[in-house]
């Protein structure tokens, strides 16, 4: 059997405030093969980015690992009281975030900032050598002149150059993991296609496993095959991206696929009232109650364990929908193409 390109294990991450404990992240199981393209949705605040950040060490100083742990390619590298995961940021673990920004050096021409990662993990690696995989990488990147782009500072470059040149940069060490999270949110809807385009060639040909983070759930039914839908920190629902977008079984999942206007064609568009809550150590009970029209009083007197076909399928709710009530099943939803 293949071994696991990551391994999340039962991750729960919190904050310390002045006054108490928020939980960002609880209970998250998610395995991810060599290859696999897993994408994690949900609103703003459910703690997708404090999952990505946490694989690659980049939390807040008040952000810790209260429990679990994160192997990748077998090798523990977070757990509480064991951060190692400096020693596989950049290396096993490439990532391209929102902002083509914050994984570029303004100061740095593309050339220098490709050839630093490149010495920090591929050590031993010749000039020449190293020259080679620079242009091999941006031509793969669908960079036609890569010498000017290597010489080049990063605003001297459109924003869809930028965002190619910093999955350029995730990837030029040959990871075994990207992480990507929000990455397209900020280009053109064309761009946006091209860039995607990019990621399914190079997780077809380079055998990377993919995390993609996004709030477009048509972007992920496109790309993933198989999304983690996450709210208030948990995972509600983990599935196949077919089965979880055509018959979800939590609410949660349900009423984000019905705020889709293309989804919900043949019937009203309906956001979600309410927001999140604030979740502290001593929350009880489902975190969606108060916005989840099939609550009772059950949903709140206890934590809600999960169901359904293991880590790989099922969802946290003891009220599932059924899969003849389930709105993603409507005949009004686009043909998914996984
Ligand atoms: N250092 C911190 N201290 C306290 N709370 C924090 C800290 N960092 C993040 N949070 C809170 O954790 C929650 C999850 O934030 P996170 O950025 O992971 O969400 P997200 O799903 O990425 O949201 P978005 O879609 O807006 O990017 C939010 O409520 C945020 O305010
Ligand atoms: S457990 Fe209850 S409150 Fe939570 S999503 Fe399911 S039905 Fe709604
Ligand atoms: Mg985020």
């Amino acid at each position: 059997m293949t071994a696991s390109a990551l391994q999340i294990e039962d991750l729960r991450i919190e904050a310390r405030l002045a006054d108490d404990t928020l939980v960002l992240v609880d209970g998250l199981d998610l395995e991810l093969a060599p290859g696999e393209i897993v994408g994690v949705v949900g609103e703003s605040g459910s703690g997708k980015t404090t999952l990505v950040r946490s694989l690659i060490g980049l939390l807040d100083k008040n952000v810790t690992v209260a429990r679990g742990a994160v192997r990748v390619g077998g090798e523990q590298v977070l757990a509480p009281g064991r951060d190692t995961t400096a020693s596989v940021r950049g290396g096993a673990i490439g990532t391209v975030f929102q902002d083509a920004s914050r994984s570029l050096n303004p100061v740095l021409k593309v050339r220098a900032q490709l050839r630093e990662l490149l010495k920090a993990h591929k050590r031993g690696i010749s000039k020449g050598e190293a020259e080679e995989r620079m242009r091999t990488v941006l031509r793969r990147m669908q960079i036609d002149d890569p010498e000017r782009v290597l010489g080049s500072y990063p605003h001297q470059l459109s924003g869809g150059q930028r965002q190619r040149v910093a999955i350029a940069l995730a990837v030029v060490s040959e990871p075994q993991i990207v992480l990507a999270d929000e990455c397209t949110t900020a280009l053109d809807v064309t761009t946006q296609a091209e860039v995607v385009a990019l990621f399914r060639e190079l997780v077809a040909e380079l055998g990377v496993a993919l995390v993609f983070v996004t709030h477009d759930l048509l972007l992920a039914a496109d790309l993933c095959d198989r999304v983690v839908v996450m709210y208030g920190g948990q995972a509600a629902e983990i599935g196949p991206t077919r089965r979880v977008l055509l018959d979800p079984r939590h609410p949660y999942s349900a009423g984000l696929l019905a705020a889709v206007p293309s989804w919900s064609a043949d019937g009203p568009i309906r956001g979600i009232e309410g927001s999140a809550p604030r979740v502290t150590g001593a929350f009880t009970g489902c975190r969606f109650a108060d916005r989840c029209p099939r609550a009772t009083e059950e949903c709140r007197a206890a934590a809600i364990p999960w169901s359904g076909g293991g880590e790989r399928d099922g969802y946290r709710c003891i009220h599932p929908l059924s899969p003849a009530t389930a709105p993603g099943a409507s005949p009004g939803g686009p043909p998914v193409t996984v």
